[in-house]
């Protein structure tokens, strides 16, 4: 059992830590993600104390050296972690001391868990933040490939999960393309709040020994500085927000996986996946499942989890520091790593996946086409709300006499409204019907094309400026 007085801030302990509670209160086991980042914090900081004059030029050498090692053990794998070490600071300043004794000790003048903690994170952050819109618009991108390759394909498209009317593949494909480059855009306006230094705040009230935050700011990056001590470090907004934008992209995924689980199965088979994202059954030897897509709308409840229960945390705390921010950790690492796959099985699934173009075609029915017939006759004059009326008649006739729409006469047209007449056949056509939707956003050809060059266009932006 380790003894209060071998902990870092053991000096008035006297007592044993109970071994339980000694595990409860460690977070060492996932905080060590954050290793570098902890390292670069120090790097900084011992900077800004030499230039305050606190550690002289020498020790601050000294102290980089140590840092340097450490990183290395680290990078290497071989840094051994003690049972004392409570977190990943604990655990670095530690080593320091054994590796360059005395002028470790001046390291932490003036800096506290607390600032510290929140540096390491937003470090850690700031650049998972970039991995993760790498990952988004390779995604994108895939979407947009394939939407272009796949334009001509027409298939039902459904409000209600009912038929509605005829669409195009690819402005389906689209549609959930462009929920994604609005989840990439709000990653970026995101990472600017991550990218504020919190070091130079003290534990609550601030720093008494001159430390210099623009030279800290300067040797970490950040944006900006911190305004305000107490609220630097205890506030948690970028976790909470990184959370719920994760909550909103992962709704997003969910949705695209739902859908082509739907398409994908024997009733719809407008979609086979591929068998690198399928499994079979351990029973049923025909089967072929959806799992990636399963997995990835599952997901989904997961990390809205882990949001709604750090705002469950967050909510009770009084103003600063409160051990129970240490919980923010874990779901700061779960999300990232559980959106990180996700985006990667869905980019393989929509590269993968096999489309079935007779059988898309073969699900448009002419009934589909009811409100083209309305269209048809507001271009001949009538009032929309007129022609929705009558066009209810014409499918009533046609189900009274058991035939689809477009097998009516004209005359039994003609007994709806005088307006119809010989060019009505041209209704009876999927392709006529979406190259109605001209209108910007629409699923004309040409609207579809649209999309196509402004998503590439927005591609190549965010490939120039990457976050
Ligand atoms: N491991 C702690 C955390 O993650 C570090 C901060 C500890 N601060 C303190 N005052 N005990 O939140």
């Amino acid at each position: 059992m380790a003894s209060e007085g071998d902990k870092l801030w053991g000096g008035r302990f006297v007592g044993s830590i109970d071994p339980i509670m000694e595990m409860f209160n460690s977070s060492v086991s996932y905080d060590q993600r954050m290793w570098s980042a902890d390292i670069r914090g120090s790097q900084a900081y011992v900077k800004a104390l030499e230039k305050a004059g606190l550690v002289s030029p020498t020790e601050m050498e000294h102290i980089l050296t140590g840092l340097d090692q450490i990183h290395e053990e680290w990078s290497k794998g071989t840094f051994v972690l003690t049972k004392a070490d409570e977190d990943i600071h604990t655990a670095n300043e530690r080593r320091l001391k054994e590796l360059i004794g005395e002028p470790a000790g001046k390291l932490h003048t003036g800096r506290s868990r607390n600032d510290q903690v929140v540096t390491d994170m937003r470090l850690w952050l700031r650049d998972s933040c970039s991995a993760l819109h790498l990952h988004l618009t390779r995604l994108i991108r895939t979407m947009v490939d394939r939407a272009a390759i796949e334009i001509d394909i027409l298939f039902p498209g459904y409000t209600h999960m009912q038929r509605a009317q005829p669409i195009r593949w690819s402005h389906w494909i689209l549609s959930h393309a462009v929920a994604l480059c609005r989840d990439a855009e709000r990653l970026g306006e995101l990472r600017k709040r991550i990218n504020v230094l919190p070091l130079g705040s003290g534990a609550i009230a601030g720093n008494p020994l001159g430390v210099d935050r623009e030279l800290l700011r300067k040797e970490l990056a950040f944006d900006s500085i911190s305004l305000n001590s107490m609220d630097a470090t205890s506030e948690r907004d970028f976790i909470a927000e990184f959370l719920f934008w994760a909550s909103l992209c992962m709704t997003h995924l969910s949705k695209m996986s739902e859908d082509l689980i739907i398409y994908s199965t024997k009733e719809f088979s407008f979609v086979t996946l591929s068998d690198s994202y399928s499994t079979g059954s351990s029973l049923m030897p025909q089967k072929k499942n959806p799992d990636s897509l399963e997995l990835i709308r599952s997901k989904a409840g997961r990390v809205f989890g882990r949001c709604s229960g750090f705002l469950m945390t967050l909510k009770g705390l009084p103003s600063t520091y409160n051990k129970d921010l240490q919980e923010d950790k874990e779901a700061m690492f779960d999300v990232y790593d559980t959106v990180c796959a996700v985006l990667q099985v869905a980019s393989g699934v929509i590269s993968t996946l096999q489309i079935n173009k007779e059988g898309m075609e073969k699900a448009l029915s002419p009934d589909m086409l009811a409100t083209d017939i309305a269209y048809y006759l507001v271009r001949k004059g009538m009032p929309f709300r007129q022609a929705h009326g009558l066009s209810g008649k014409v499918v009533q006739l046609a189900e009274t006499k058991g035939i689809a729409l477009n097998k009516l006469s004209l005359e039994d047209l003609k007994s709806i409204s005088p307006l119809f007449s010989n060019d009505v056949s041209k209704v009876w056509n999927y392709t006529n019907s979406v190259e109605q939707y001209t209108a910007a956003g629409g699923t004309a050809k040409s609207c579809v094309v649209a999309q196509v060059e402004q998503l590439r266009t927005w591609l190549k932006k965010s490939q120039e400026s990457v976050i």
